[in-house]
């Protein structure tokens, strides 16, 4: 959505457009953020945007917009409460993403107030609590009104709401006539886990995480619905006030608490930025045990004469900033570690971890991959993480990018208990017993049990009816697990001899707990609609170890037909020979795949599974593609970015009848780059290593003649 062009190489009209393209989609994500609790970017995409946004404006300084998201706060207050006029505005903080941020924020301060470097000045260092901020405005003692932030300067009315919150008080006593309480309102880890539990129970949405959750649950238009939902309200600032507080930001958050709001006990005074990156990182540390959200740690002036000298910009304050911890990054306990076995055998080791929050997401499990990545080496005998080696009780910290699986960057040694053991892998299977094997040069160490190994028949059916393989309509992960733990399934044959067996009158299936009668038919029809199914979905169903939906095509391609791949595969047996030397001689099939692939079909077990299957099933034969004037035979191509012409699978399934290979990363292999609007990271590799890129249309008319 935005170009990655580098600031400095932008032009005029670039950065106009750019400009204009972040003014629509920050608004749009701030809109779905505030306005509907239901975040639609993480935060670390819209942190860099927006910082992305303020740079550009840096530069262009004539380009800025009237509508500028730089100038923005929060979105308009949603339709249904009343609205209220924040007599002193409701601001936001800056950012600021590292150490040498809060060394310049520190030096800016001192230059603007007239005062040397080595000077003393105090902060205030607290958490950023993540929930959404409040403004309670009392008067004589009462409350008289709650409101959220909206825009900065008006808010939605929520006091009945707040008032069913009970670290909100209605009346105070010894307070100024007039005092404005500001303040996070939040939801604890405990108390957001069991509403999601309930909220589950009783069909209802399920929130993200504890800020949402948050949001949606004081803006209800029914007080009743809040009031039997956990909040908690934390006070660290304050709006209109009829007479100071306290000389300091300290003192007069003392004074709050005194006037009976909950305050955060982790605020520190701090006499240096050294001093408050300490205490960030203590804050940091303590992150996952303190029950509730938050995303950084706010410093502030200390002395309020030197804040209202320091005064604001147009949305934030100069006398404070907001420290955020990176987004993907975030400490927890590592509780325990689990082996889960694959279809292949593998076993793989997971990290069951004490849930926290990382980027908007909760996490719970993290990857470990293998014994050697736990014992700190990695899969050619170097040192990870320091060499420190990964035990249960440790102390973690969790990764997480997009979409990736969570893993584990980093162990705190300090924090290692005691008795703190190294983790010992198990050489047996965990779920069928057998002994598990670790071939010499593999990382992976494989449970030997094959098909009477639960974990890998169930997974291998799990693969069997996925997307790419037989994509069987109402037969997905869940039902298999349900027919196979009923021993309704055991292999993939039996899908084909399901009705046969269960289906008479239906009546069986349909009794099953989630099976009516026109689902049980269906589930049927689905079956028989796949028993006529091409060569190569075929032989990537398998689940043939290193044999990948790549690999199944090219094979499907070579050999054309069941029976003729069967043969091959069979004369192939012993390595050597015409047909092993055919085999390896198909581009993109290696010795490593072709060893895996005959030896598959030498285990007596497994090939008479494969043979009831085939018995089953009308195999369709590959047509070798035409390829003769086409200009992308053999050449490697990858599609990124959004396509607007075709789906990507069209795409793909155009561009391989034309002879080429499709691949989904970039490498030195890749022949051209077909980059669609938005395209990331790929992009920037592509042009790294010189391959052509071409958008859409580029591509359409490179093959428009073939
Ligand atoms: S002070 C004039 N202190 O973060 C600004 N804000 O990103 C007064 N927040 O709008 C805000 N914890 O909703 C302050 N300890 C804290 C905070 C905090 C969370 C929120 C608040 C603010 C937003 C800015």
């Amino acid at each position: 959505m935005t170009s990655e062009i580098a600031i400095q190489d932008l032009s005029a009209a670039q950065a106009e457009a750019e400009l204009e393209t972040l003014a629509t989609v920050l608004a749009k994500a701030n809109n779905a953020y505030h306005g509907k609790d239901t975040p639609e970017i993480s935060d670390a995409e819209y942190d860099r945007l927006k910082k992305r946004n303020s740079d550009i404006e840096a530069r262009f300084p004539s380009l800025k917009r009237h509508d500028s998201p730089s100038d923005k706060i929060g979105s308009a207050p949603a339709e249904g409460f009343s609205k209220v006029k924040h007599e002193v505005p409701m601001l936001s903080l800056s950012n600021a993403f590292s150490d040498e941020d809060i060394i310049d924020f520190d030096i800016r301060i001192k230059k603007y107030l007239g005062l040397a470097p080595a000077d003393d000045l105090k902060y205030t260092a607290e958490p950023k609590i993540d929930g959404l901020s409040l403004s309670l405005r009392y008067e004589r003692g009462s409350l008289v009104y709650a409101a959220t932030r909206g825009d900065g300067s008006i808010g939605e009315n929520l006091t009945e709401n707040a008032l069913t919150i009970a670290s909100i008080p209605a009346h105070l006593t010894d307070a100024p006539e007039v005092l404005e309480v500001r303040g996070e309102v939040y939801m604890a880890h405990d108390d957001f886990e069991s509403l999601n539990a309930r909220q589950l129970d009783q069909g209802a949405k399920v929130f993200a995480n504890p800020r949402n959750a948050a949001a949606g649950s004081l803006r209800q238009l029914d007080a009743e619905i809040t009031r039997a939902r956990p909040l908690k309200f934390f006070a660290y600032a304050w709006g209109a006030l009829s007479e100071p507080l306290a000389p300091t930001q300290w003192e007069a958050i003392k004074r709050l608490e005194k006037l009976g709001f909950s305050t955060n006990s982790l605020t520190a005074i701090c006499a240096s930025p050294q001093a408050m990156i300490a205490h960030y990182q203590t804050i940091e540390q303590q992150r996952a045990t303190l029950g509730y959200d938050i995303d950084g740690v706010v410093y502030k002036v200390n002395d309020l004469g030197l804040q209202a000298r320091l005064g604001f910009r147009s949305t934030t304050p100069r006398w404070a900033i907001a420290h955020k911890f990176p987004a993907e990054l975030a400490w927890t306990r590592l509780d325990d570690i689990i082996i889960q076995v694959g279809r292949t055998g593998a076993l793989s080791p997971v990290a069951k971890l004490k849930p926290v929050t990382v980027g908007g997401v909760v996490v719970s499990n993290a990857t470990l991959h293998n014994e050697d990545y736990i014992k700190g080496v990695d899969s050619k005998g170097g040192v990870i993480r320091d060499g420190k080696d990964i035990r249960i009780g440790d102390w973690v910290q969790v990764y997480r990018a997009g979409d990736v699986i969570p893993k584990i960057a980093d162990v705190d040694l300090s924090q290692r208990p005691s008795d703190a053991k190294p983790f010992v892998f198990p050489t047996t299977c965990p779920e069928c017993g057998s002994y598990a094997l670790r071939e010499e040069g593999d990382a992976v160490r494989r449970c030997t049990g094959g098909l009477i190994c639960p974990a890998q028949a169930v997974e291998k059916l799990k693969h069997f009816v996925s997307r790419a393989a037989f994509d069987i309509d109402g037969l997905g992960a869940k039902q298999i697990e349900q027919f196979y733990a009923d021993g309704w399934i055991t292999e993939p044959a039996q899908i084909f001899t399901l009705e046969a067996r269960y289906g008479m009158g239906m009546h069986q299936l349909k009794n099953r707990e989630g099976w009516g009668d026109k689902s049980a038919r269906k589930l049927f029809q689905a079956i028989e609609n796949k028993r006529t199914i091409p060569l190569s979905r075929l032989l990537f169903a398998l689940g043939i170890r290193h044999v990948g939906e790549s690999a199944s095509k090219l094979l499907a391609r070579h050999y054309g037909t069941w029976t003729a791949f069967e043969a091959a595969i069979e004369a192939a047996r012993d390595g050597v020979g015409a047909a092993w030397d055919d085999l390896i001689s198909i581009d993109g099939i290696g010795k490593v795949m072709a060893q895996s692939l005959v030896s598959t079909f030498a285990q007596d077990a497994e090939r008479a599974s494969i043979d009831r299957l085939v018995a089953e099933l009308d195999i369709e034969a590959t047509v070798r593609p035409d390829v003769g004037n086409s200009p992308v035979a053999g050449k490697t191509v990858v599609f990124t970015g959004t396509l607007e012409k075709m789906t990507r699978a069209e795409a793909k399934a155009r561009a391989e009848s034309l002879g080429a290979k499709v691949s989904g990363s970039v490498s030195a292999k890749t022949d051209i780059l077909i980059a669609g609007p938005g395209a990331g990271s790929k992009a920037t590799k592509a042009t790294a290593l010189g391959i052509t890129i071409l958008d859409e249309d580029g591509w359409l008319d490179l093959i428009s003649d073939a």
